[in-house]
């Protein structure tokens, strides 16, 4: 059998890493295409490096761009690849432009579409994700559902062919790697366990309004005065804070380059909690008992806050965050999670 992965994107990578490793030890041919969506060396290359990937067979260089112009760049030169390697299969990852790219181009040539990490769904339906994500599962042949809800939104869509209940690949990855995690950045910046927070924002509907931006970095600025604040900071995020000359608002937190995965994961393992709108990572600090404040109006790990794990700070005032978020995130860590133990 022969694979063509796609990925393009950060956490596509990273999941892509894990996969990877299972089609070799099984004698499954794959074909590697990177869509080059993602291409500093801090979100793209460092990954193929600290987690010892093969280097892609093809780099698509799509770049930056609107919506429209990094899926249909990655379309159209995705296609060229598909029509001359001929797989049987093509395998998609999470919800980017590069995944929804992908799967028109597999379904438009009737080849096999497969999607790792199918079925996740949360409001508003109007993001660039969520649209990535819906349109991706209805063209799909394969859907790889990471948890339970997952099966069951795909279900209420009327998906239910070709589903599968396969787990989480992250947490796959988080429990070959917890070995490796590299604390360094705990040290460089003189950090004390349990005493500072991990930031990380980067989606479009806290960056790219002036307003939502603004109170979510005077909120950060807040609460530096009470513990170390690191924010391995997006790319994206950074452009904005630039356009709107935002520099001033984070005075007392720790701006730093966004991490690899290894060095992600060290900070997070020894943080009080995590504040983020990263789908990915809050679930990777679920793994490593740390609560996360979800800075989102809805998240796909639904559950970990049905469960009062995490928090959503949204709702109606998108983006804030609590008075005392430790007061809501930290009461009584180990009640929650005996009670979320006991129902697992
Ligand atoms: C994308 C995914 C999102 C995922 C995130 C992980 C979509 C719609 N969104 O969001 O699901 O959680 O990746 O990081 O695909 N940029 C750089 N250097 C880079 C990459 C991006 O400077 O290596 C800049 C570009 O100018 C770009 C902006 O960041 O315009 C945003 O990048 P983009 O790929 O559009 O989406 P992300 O916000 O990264």
């Amino acid at each position: 059998m022969k694979v063509i992965s796609l990925i393009g994107a950060r956490p596509q990578i990273i999941k892509e890493a894990v996969v990877q490793e299972q089609l070799q030890k099984h004698g499954v041919q794959e074909v590697l295409v990177h869509s080059g969506q993602h291409y500093d060396y801090d979100m793209s290359d460092v990954f193929f490096r600290v987690l010892k990937m093969k280097q892609p067979d093809y780099n698509l260089e799509v770049g930056s761009g609107t919506h429209a112009e990094i899926t249909g760049r990655t379309m159209i030169a995705f296609e060229q690849v598909v029509m001359k390697e001929k797989p049987d299969v093509i395998l998609v990852y999470g919800d980017t432009d590069t995944t929804v790219a992908g799967a028109l181009v597999g379904a438009k040539l009737k080849i096999p579409v497969a999607h790792v990490e199918a079925g996740l769904r949360h409001e508003p339906r109007n993001t660039p994700e969520e649209i990535n994500r819906r349109v991706t599962d209805r063209v799909s042949d394969l859907l790889f559902a990471p948890s339970r809800l997952a099966v069951e939104n795909l279900a209420r869509e009327g998906i239910t062919g070709g589903v599968y209940f396969v787990g989480d690949v992250m947490y796959d990855l988080f429990l070959k790697m917890k070995p490796h995690f590299d604390y360094s950045v705990i040290e460089r910046l003189s950090l004390n366990e349990n005493q500072y927070l991990v930031v990380t924002i980067h989606r479009d509907f806290n960056t790219d309004d002036p307003d939502k931006l603004r109170h979510i970095l005077e909120n950060l600025n807040r609460l530096s005065s009470q513990y170390r604040v690191v924010f391995p900071m997006h790319p994206r995020t950074k452009k904005r804070i630039q356009q709107f000359g935002f520099e001033d608002a984070l005075e007392g937190v720790d701006v730093i380059q966004p991490l690899d995965y290894l060095k992600l994961m060290g900070l997070v393992m020894h943080s009080a909690f995590v504040i983020t709108d990263s789908g990915r990572l809050q679930k990777e600090a679920y793994s490593s008992w740390k609560r996360v404040l979800v800075t989102m109006p809805d998240t796909g790990w639904r559950e970990l806050v049905d469960e009062g794990w995490n928090v959503l700070t949204a709702g109606e005032k998108l983006g804030a965050i609590p008075e005392n978020p430790y007061e809501d995130i930290s009461v009584n860590p180990s009640a929650v999670n005996a009670a979320y133990l006991r129902k697992r």
